[in-house]
């Protein structure tokens, strides 16, 4: 037998019969050796030689039909009790299987891809605490597929368009139609970049998302690093017009990959030029602070606001979400940064406030 209902039933049968026919055997027993011993010394008679055997004799057919009748009384008792257990024990068996069957066929469906409603938690025992739990896990599977959903969308959708513009220039020159000039080749090859720095971007994302992105980790200083790309982003900061300083000067030692942490100043710098307008300023530098060292940017730009600076470290997070946006790529700059220091045993934070600028900043342990 190997539903756990019919299991259950047979298992309170079992334990009523088991019962019943224990107090029946016993008081069976008891009774009728107590019967036989009132029948030897009648109440009130003081025992005389030879009595017990003549009262044995005289014992009559009334005594021993009232014997009988209390043993089938006590059999059908046991009856009953295995009656009502039967009964009893299929119902709470049905109470108890119920939900599992629920949870089961729910298991299944998820299991088949359709993540839809939650299995109705309405007890607050052990299976309750199942069924809460097994919606708990529903709701994670739900939220990491539309997540995936998302990110393919995404994904489609900042590949296609440098795509099509790429393919309707060079049909255009193939056909003749758009002259083959070197800005026109310039331009394209610069959507080729996008394409390619975007590539890189997602599988840096997907490696450090694993934990599978190799860190060379050596002593490094980050104050030296921090002016290293500063002076490689003024030529970019020149032509937007943007004053870039440096602030503090001190030696701030950290054990971690050089190019990698570059790559995280390199993405806050670069956000910070694209989003401050011209006349702006930022300012960069590293320090130590108790047993951390700290980077941070802070730009003169327009500021985030309030609502966005929960999410803004999470992949494909823009806060101009527009698709037709003049400024910003594709929303993965900050979630790299994220993962890239984190993956160093850091953290990163943002303080901002709209029309008062943005700082960006990240810690990593002092080395
Ligand atoms: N310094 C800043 N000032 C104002 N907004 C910012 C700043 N830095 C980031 N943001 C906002 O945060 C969003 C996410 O930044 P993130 O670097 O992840 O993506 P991106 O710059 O749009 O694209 P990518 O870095 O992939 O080219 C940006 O789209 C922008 O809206
Ligand atoms: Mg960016």
């Amino acid at each position: 037998m190997r539903s756990l209902r019919w299991r259950l039933v047979l298992a309170m049968v079992v334990v009523a019969w088991l019962s019943v026919a224990t107090v029946g055997f016993i008081s069976a027993t008891v009774t009728a050796a107590r019967f036989d011993a009132y029948l030897r010394h009648p109440r009130g008679m003081r025992p005389m030689p030879g009595m017990p055997q003549m009262m044995a004799q005289m014992m009559g057919t009334p005594e021993r039909q009232l014997l009988a009748d209390v043993r089938r009384t006590i059999w059908l008792a046991a009856l009953a009790g295995v009656v009502v257990a039967a009964v009893v024990g299929t119902l709470t068996a049905r109470q108890i299987t119920a939900p599992l069957r629920r949870l089961a066929d729910a298991a299944v469906r998820i299991g088949g891809g359709d993540l839809g409603p939650e299995v109705p938690v309405d007890r607050d025992d052990e299976i309750g605490e199942l069924a809460r739990t097994f919606n708990t896990m529903a709701g994670d599977l739900r939220r990491a597929e539309e997540a995936r959903r998302r990110l393919i969308t995404d994904i489609a959708h900042e590949l296609g368009t440098p795509l099509a513009v790429l393919q309707a220039n060079v049909e255009g020159m193939l056909d003749g139609v758009v002259e083959q000039s070197p800005e026109r080749l310039a331009s394209l090859h610069a959507q080729i970049q996008v394409l390619t720095r975007l590539v890189r971007d997602l599988r840096d994302l997907s490696l450090a998302q694993q934990g599978r992105l190799p860190l060379d980790r050596r002593p490094m200083d980050l104050s030296a690093l921090v002016r290293e790309v500063v002076e490689l982003t003024q030529p970019l900061a020149e032509e937007k017009r943007v004053v870039l300083t440096v602030t503090g000067n001190g030696a701030v030692s950290v054990v971690a990959d050089r190019d990698r942490i570059a790559q995280v100043v390199q993405n806050l710098l670069a956000n910070a030029l694209r989003y401050t307008g011209s006349g702006g300023r930022v300012a960069v530098g590293a320090r130590v602070e108790g047993a951390a060292a700290v980077v941070e940017v802070t730009d003169s730009g327009p500021g985030i606001p309030e609502e966005e600076l929960p999410r803004l470290f999470d992949r494909f997070h823009r806060v101009d979400r527009s698709r037709t946006r003049a400024t910003g790529g594709a929303g993965l700059g900050l979630a790299i940064v994220r993962h890239l220091v984190e993956a160093h045993g850091g953290r990163v934070w943002v303080r901002s406030r709209v029309g008062e600028g943005s700082t960006f900043g990240f810690a990593l342990p002092l080395g």
